[in-house]
């Protein structure tokens, strides 16, 4: 077996304890968080949209985020959670992507309540939602969509995001949950955790919150989780050290003239044919 089969999300939600979750967006990026100890991976619109040098604004289809999810889930043995933005529609897009998504092997998509196109939620001040009622309906239609019982749809608000408040954010993850969703992600771009924090007192709904502290980032886990959170994401650090090591080696390169200032802080080339798998191939080969 070259790659491993992996547990649902679901599975991994049900195993209790915080579940740690890193984003990527292509699949050596999955395996280093795997093998980093994480319990699955964000298959981000973010970083797959960085990844060609496009911003987060409902460029990509949902064909190149479901390639990106599945290179990703092909490659690891924990589970990919994939962020589907906006849903890339109405109601017959999230069943559509819904068939799609769980027909090729992922067990959990993410779908934000915010208008289609949407920009990245850290992007100017004009975020709008949907309709609460209208985006319940949609995630309603996603659950109907599903074929095996596995298959997790989280709801994300953007309340906080658009600046509505805690009330509102409270009232809409009410109003998916009603609708049924698996879990919520509660979103904020605030420099604390204070209004997430706010949100998690005031969540009773035996359904699991997600949080994405990206701009408080001096959460630690454990207090989230004993703030209430059970699925931590983090969302784009990986992507973001991937840049400040390009940039330090290439640049280190052409200012030296040679390589061997940067090859103590590079992986070697054994490593990548570990991360390759390359051993299992070789005895394919034999
Ligand atoms: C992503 O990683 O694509 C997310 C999280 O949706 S954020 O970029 O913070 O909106
Ligand atoms: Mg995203």
């Amino acid at each position: 077996m070259i790659r491993g089969l992996h547990p649902s999300f679901r599975d991994v939600l049900a195993r209790g304890g915080l579940v740690k979750v890193a984003g990527a967006h292509n699949a050596l990026g999955a395996v280093l968080a795997e093998r980093a100890g994480f319990h699955a991976v964000w298959s981000s619109s973010f970083e797959v949209s960085a990844a060609r040098c496009l911003p987060d604004a409902s460029l990509l289809t949902m064909t190149d985020y479901l390639e990106a999810a599945v290179h990703m889930q092909r490659a690891v043995g924990v589970p990919v959670v994939a962020d589907c933005d906006s849903g890339f529609g109405n109601e017959l897009n999230f069943a559509h992507l819904v068939h799609e998504y769980e027909a090729s092997g992922i067990t959990a998509v993410c779908v934000e309540d915010k208008l289609f196109p949407k920009m990245n939620s850290f992007v100017g001040e004009d975020q709008r939602l949907v309709d609460a009622e209208v985006f319940a309906r949609r995630i309603a239609v996603a659950k109907q969509a599903q074929r095996g019982e596995d298959f997790l749809v989280i709801a994300r608000t953007e309340a906080f995001i658009a600046g509505l408040g805690l009330e509102e954010a409270l009232r809409r993850c009410h109003t998916y949950a009603d609708a049924g969703a698996d879990a919520v992600l509660v979103h904020s771009k605030q420099s604390t955790e204070v209004e997430v924090a706010a949100f998690l007192a005031r969540w009773v709904r035996d359904v699991p919150v997600a949080v994405v502290p990206t701009t408080y980032p001096a959460w630690h886990a454990e207090d989230a989780h004993r703030a209430g959170a059970a699925i931590v994401i983090y969302a784009n650090q990986g992507l973001r050290a991937q840049v400040l090591a390009l940039r330090h080696t290439f640049g280190e390169i052409v200012r030296a003239g040679h390589t061997a200032g940067v090859e103590s802080g590079i992986a070697t080339l054994d490593d990548i044919f570990t991360l390759q798998g390359l051993e299992a191939w070789r005895k394919l080969a034999r």
